[in-house]
């Protein structure tokens, strides 16, 4: 039975429909509101209320910490599946066949190149620019290299443009770490699977030979399947609303990379380790940083703690304080920003202003722990971060592309002056 919800403004009632989501997560639908009403709009800065779509890709209840791929537990993909196979899932629904996947890769195989002159853009960049926004400039850039992907109405060269980016994407990310890193840029081996050609891409280094190393890829491996989706987030909503306008892939990725770089996202694994870095240079003190997380009157924040949807726990996080424990185990590594991470997250869970406001470790708390250990310098964390979010965001897009969705175009309440008359300079 459809459920109607009723609002009463001045006396005057108007219903509206409640739609149901195959979770049974229930939304009012006020499309109709501004029509019923006269124009009577909501307001809710940050959208903590406000679906923007209905999808089929991410499922994720913050209360249960349950994240889903397109119905796959986070769990199960972390273990069993690999990241390309994760990627056709996200993008095209279901789990590939061993058929479907060679094709996928061999698409993928066949783009895994950039013109020439890209490296001519790379050189225009000073060495210590940081990786993300090389990364951002050159995913744009890629758009001039590339002009049919702009093209949103054919599913054929929705196509093209999805295996080309999940092609050129690892090439570009290489490049900006080696950019940085002082290496020259090289293509890694068609013979190779997705991640390891990029694991090699990234390491090889001009006069060695270049030895796989197993622990490295399998941890990449899962760190990008974690990383691979989670619904609206501030970079999703990004590239679906930019790609909304019909801008093209290669673009609304862009701007999804310049959202993700914010220290309240995908920069937060950079933060995390800067924060815990600074705490060891001033002795190690965790109990001095928990207390100035708290102080109101100090701007200090736990970096990889707290979620805008997990409240319990954050099912990431479970599977990547594993990982971190296994990869510095087989690796040989001791870290003390390891124990100084465990420390914070012990008092900070036992602490009443974390639990009240439950603020739990996030995916981030641990992830650069990994990086860090793998090699992978700070600021490439979230470039890294990036490349495991591309099948999301492309899913996202994809789909918005596909179910035709209007251009998004948020109301606003006006706050400012009412009509003022002009009054020329000289007498202002
Ligand atoms: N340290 C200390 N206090 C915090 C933290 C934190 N990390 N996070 C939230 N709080 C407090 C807030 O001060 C606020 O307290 P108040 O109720 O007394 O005012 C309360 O908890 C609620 O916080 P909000 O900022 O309203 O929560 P919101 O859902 O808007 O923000 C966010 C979520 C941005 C992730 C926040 O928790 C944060 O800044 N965390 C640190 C950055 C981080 O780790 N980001 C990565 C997110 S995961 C990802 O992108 C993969």
């Amino acid at each position: 039975m459809s459920r109607i919800a009723t609002i009463e403004i001045d006396g005057k009632k108007f219903e509206l429909p409640i739609i149901k989501g195959t979770e049974n997560e229930l939304a009012i639908d006020i499309k109709k509101l501004r029509l019923l009403t006269g124009g009577i709009t909501t307001i809710d800065s940050g959208f903590k209320n406000t679906g923007s779509c209905e999808s089929a890709i991410t499922f994720m209840d913050g209360e249960k910490g349950i994240l889903r791929y397109r119905g796959y537990s986070i769990e199960d993909l972390a273990e069993k599946a690999n990241f390309l196979e994760v990627a056709y899932l996200l993008i095209f629904g279901d789990l590939p066949n061993a058929e479907e996947l060679e094709k996928f890769h061999n698409d993928i195989k066949a783009q895994a190149h950039v013109d020439e002159d890209v490296k001519k853009i790379i050189d225009g960049f000073p060495k210590a620019a940081h990786p993300m926004g090389v990364l951002s400039s050159l995913t744009s850039a890629l758009v001039a290299f590339n002009p049919t992907s702009v093209n949103v109405d054919s599913e054929e060269e929705m196509y093209d443009a999805i295996v080309r980016i999940l092609g050129k994407f690892p090439v570009l990310t290489a490049w900006a770490y080696r950019k940085q890193a002082g290496l020259p840029l090289e293509y890694g081996d068609n013979s190779l699977g997705y991640v390891e050609n990029f694991v090699k891409m990234m390491f090889k280094k001009p006069a060695a030979e270049y030895e796989p190393n197993q622990v490295v890829i399998d941890a990449l491996n899962k760190l990008l399947i974690l990383h691979a989706d989670h619904e609206q987030n501030c970079s999703t909503s990004t590239v679906r609303i930019v790609g909304s306008s019909n801008a093209g892939l290669f673009v609304s990725l862009s701007a999804g990379i310049n959202a993700l770089w914010g220290p309240l996202h995908g920069g937060a694994n950079q933060a995390v380790i800067e924060m815990l870095e600074a705490i060891k240079e001033d002795g190690g003190d965790t109990k001095k940083y928990i207390s100035k997380a708290k102080d109101k009157t100090d701007s200090f924040r736990l970096m990889g703690f707290g979620h805008r949807v997990y409240k319990n726990f954050d099912p990431r996080a479970k599977i990547i304080k594993v990982a971190a424990d296994e990869v510095l185990n087989a690796l040989g590594v001791d870290d003390p920003i390891l124990d100084i991470a465990k420390g914070l997250e012990k008092e900070a869970l036992e602490d009443s202003y974390f639990i009240e406001r439950k603020l739990y470790p996030n995916v981030d708390f641990y992830s650069g722990i990994i990086y860090r250990a793998l090699g992978i310098s700070t600021e490439m964390f979230t470039p890294m971060f990036a490349l495991g979010r591309l099948p999301g965001w492309i899913a996202q897009w994809h789909e918005m592309r596909v179910r035709k969705e209007p251009i998004g175009r948020p109301r606003q309440v006006y706050i400012g002056e009412t009509y003022r008359e002009f009054i020329s300079a000289n007498k202002r």
